[in-house]
């Protein structure tokens, strides 16, 4: 993928902006769009932590306030300061099915920027869509 590097290094660097006081636990995502723009996002975290935000989702909300749909998008890259690759939580999971293409590549990052590449559709089998809405 074009850019793909870029992309990575922009989902590692995104965490930099974490606001994590309460978990220590630092994430950052970013989308790459068709016309090369990289747009990011990080973990926000609040005293009610209920009220917390996931990177992803963060990152995605970005995308899509800023104009930008799900065809725009050609990857999405997410990173954690894990051992193992960073899994995204299943809220996230349901909001990355609805708001990317089922076949955007997806890399998952660990803290040795070490990766590994997904579709979104091997990321939540049977999820709900929202065509079944009104029925
Ligand atoms: N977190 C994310 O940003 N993305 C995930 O996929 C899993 C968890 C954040 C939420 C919270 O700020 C911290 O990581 C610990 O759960």
């Amino acid at each position: 993928m074009k850019h793909q590097d870029e992309l990575l290094r922009e989902a590692i660097l995104a965490k930099v902006n974490s606001y994590s006081p309460y978990s220590s636990f630092r994430v950052g995502a970013a989308a790459l769009l068709k016309d090369g723009t990289i747009i990011k996002g990080c973990n926000v975290e609040n005293a009610s932590f209920g009220l917390s935000m996931c990177a992803e989702r963060v990152c995605l909300f970005n995308v899509y306030s800023s104009g930008y749909h799900k065809e725009d998008i050609v990857g999405f890259a997410i990173s954690g300061d894990t051992d193992d690759v960073i899994y995204p939580c299943g809220a996230c999971r349901q909001v990355m099915c609805e708001l990317l293409n089922e076949t955007c590549s997806v890399f998952l990052i660990n803290k040795k920027d070490e990766y590994k590449e997904v579709k979104v559709k091997r990321l939540l089998p049977f999820y709900f869509k929202g065509d079944v809405l009104g029925e």
